[in-house]
């Protein structure tokens, strides 16, 4: 076989609890800042469809887990919601919570499916938010006890964590660029929600390894390798600069242990560091993980900027560089951007040449599309783009496995297709189709591909 992928290779697709289960109100489930949001401004949301709106997995887990073997997946991420399982933050464990996530944890075991279990995707609990959110430190403690309390319940069993699905972009959401609740646009809190997160993580990983529980933790990252536009000294460092700022502000520290240092001294120069304390140094350098998840949709294209920032208007990561659309580039005509499948091979040769060579693997890769039922024929959704998109991506991730990368998988965002936060339904990621009115679920011609693809661990062309 052309394509033949290394034995054991994991294949499977992402979700999250936020994004799936729905009953995001009930029981025992607290609000998240997403519930929030919506309560407060339910504009803000595509089509006005909030958190409640779900594939339902709490109902309908036993049934998705029987689609997920259907589909060949050997593995699949999911994640706790912290809200479900400790309702006010801090405390009392919701036994409906426990309960739920045993009988999703056995069935996945029994149905041959390797649990792949996340702690934290986006859905910071109300409670923990009125008390400062990652701006505290307080919440930082709290999130390592929720992660403990997972260990200790589910560890047993559950040997592949993840302690944050994309921690960038609750950052970039919620303190610069206004997308997630609470809506700040602010560096210096945007640099401390940041860092208070890779405390969190480094806490959780510590504590994991303590209990010595024979598994693995690692971290998910969404990486957006920034090519510059030309050879030109200034595009050269404006994209050096956008790599330190979105990149290497939380690779490094979950690789290396510790922040780069010409990222430090650009924040100390604009006097934008957060604030640290003497032990954290020696905590974080305890946050080098086993395993690297990366999410990559896109590139960034990146350019110095084309005139001078006014220094009095507020400090963005934007004062730095400029993104721009390169001539040619290929798109996905449905959602808007770029395709780029060789930045996915680009990203191991970087862990490769430059991290030590890390364990990994490919934990999102998808593509969205708007209004996906114009593909319907027959009644399966015909999506060769979808395929097509998988496919050339899988290329290079086994160019780079054959290169010697050690790349362990590919997980699709997503399974069925899901909630997707401000976007709601309006993207559609899935293998799985779903009608949300009557939550009827049917297999799109990707999902297909996929399945014989994972059977027979790899393709010809
Ligand atoms: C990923 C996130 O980055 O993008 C998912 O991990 C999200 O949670 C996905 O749903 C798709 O996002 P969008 O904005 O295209 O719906």
């Amino acid at each position: 076989m052309k394509y033949a992928f290394p034995q054991d290779f994991w294949w499977g697709s992402a979700s999250s609890a936020p994004q799936s289960e729905g009953e995001s109100l009930s029981f025992g489930k607290s609000a998240t800042i997403w519930d929030e949001w919506f309560r407060l401004q339910p504009e803000r949301f595509n089509q006005q469809v909030g958190p409640q709106q779900t594939s339902d997995f709490y109902r309908c887990w036993r049934d998705d887990i029987a689609l997920l073997k259907r589909l060949n997946h050997n593995s699949f991420r999911t994640s706790i919601s912290w809200a479900r399982l400790i309702p006010q933050g801090r405390g009392e464990v919701n036994p409906q919570a426990v309960a739920f996530y045993n009988q999703v944890i056995d069935e996945m075991l029994a149905q041959g499916i390797t649990p792949f279990i996340n702690l934290f995707h986006f859905d910071m609990p109300l409670a923990m938010q009125q008390q400062g959110g990652w701006e505290s430190r307080a919440v930082v403690q709290a999130y390592a006890e929720f992660a403990d309390v997972c260990f200790r319940l589910f560890g047993d069993r559950v040997k592949h964590w993840f302690t944050f699905n994309e921690p960038i972009v609750p950052v970039e959401g919620g303190y610069l660029y206004d997308f997630h609740y609470p809506n700040v646009v602010d560096f210096s809190r945007a640099a401390t929600v940041a860092y208070h997160t890779m405390l969190a993580h480094a806490l959780a990983v510590r504590n994991y390894r303590a209990r010595g529980q024979d598994g693995e933790i690692g971290i998910i990252l969404n990486l957006t390798p920034s090519y510059p536009r030309s050879a030109n000294p200034a595009d050269v460092q404006a994209a050096n600069i956008a790599d330190l700022m979105f990149n290497r502000s939380f690779l490094d520290p979950a690789l290396r242990g510790s922040y780069p240092q010409e990222l430090v001294a650009l924040l100390r120069q604009h006097d934008q560091l957060p604030p640290c304390q003497a032990e954290d140094a020696a905590l974080l350098a305890q946050g080098v993980v086993d395993l690297l998840g990366i999410n990559y949709y896109q590139p960034r294209r990146i350019q110095c900027r084309d005139s001078l920032v006014n220094p009095d208007s507020p400090f963005m990561p934007e004062w730095f560089f400029s993104h721009y659309a390169m001539p040619g580039r290929k798109m996905n005509p449905y959602r808007g951007w770029e395709i780029y499948e060789k930045g996915i091979y680009d990203i191991l040769t970087n862990l490769r040449e430059n991290y030590g060579n890390p364990r990994c693997f490919i934990s999102e890769n998808g593509m969205g599309v708007e209004d996906e039922r114009r593909f319907e024929q027959n009644g399966q959704i015909q999506d060769d783009y979808r395929i097509d998109f998988i496919r050339e991506h899988l290329q290079w991730v086994h160019r780079g496995i054959s290169e010697g990368s050690r790349c362990l998988g590919y997980h699709m965002w997503t399974f069925i297709d899901n909630w997707s936060w401000s976007n709601a339904y309006k993207n559609r990621y899935g293998f799985v189709q779903l009608d949300l009115a009557s939550q009827q679920r049917t297999i799109k011609k990707s999902g297909e591909w996929f399945a014989a693809t994972a059977a027979a661990n790899g393709f010809e062309e």
